[in-house]
């Protein structure tokens, strides 16, 4: 018996496609937020988040194969990101995180891991 990924369990590639896109969609719509994003077109952007979170979570290791070791903390020292900016995204990943309808333990765990990594990402004081 194998044991099944969170990544499998969630509904794969397919899921963390929809769960990025609606995120972005969100960004997109904020000037604030969309303001910290340095390139025009944010679907760079979002193909490296999907990436990674698919990695993260078990599936596909494309994402180190592309950018190397993660150090998510090193790569957002370029970007201001104090309470409020942490606030705003994870407001636009909670309305993502929603639409998927995850069973609510699935969806438990992966809100806990969002708010956990939001909050250690915030670099600039309020
Ligand atoms: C990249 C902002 C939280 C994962 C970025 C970028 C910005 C940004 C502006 C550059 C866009 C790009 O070109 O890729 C923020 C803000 C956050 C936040 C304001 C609020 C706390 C998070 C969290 C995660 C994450 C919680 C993971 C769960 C990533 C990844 C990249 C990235 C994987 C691309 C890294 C790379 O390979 O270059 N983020 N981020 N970010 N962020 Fe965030």
């Amino acid at each position: 018996t194998e044991k099944v990924t969170f990544y499998e369990a969630v509904g794969g590639e397919e899921t963390f496609r929809r769960l990025v896109h609606r995120f972005y969609q969100g960004v997109a719509e904020d000037p604030d937020l969309r303001a910290l994003y340095p390139e025009e077109d944010l679907g760079p952007a979002e193909e490296r988040l999907r990436l990674f979170l698919i990695q993260y979570w078990g599936g596909p290791n494309t994402y180190s194969r592309q950018r190397g070791h993660p150090r998510l903390r090193m790569r957002h020292v370029p970007f201001v990101i104090g309470e409020a900016e942490r606030d705003a995204w994870l407001r636009h990943m909670r309305v993502a995180v929603d639409e998927l309808e995850l069973p609510p333990e699935l969806e438990q765990m992966l809100w806990n891991y969002f708010t956990m990594a939001a909050n250690s990402l915030v670099n600039a004081p309020t």
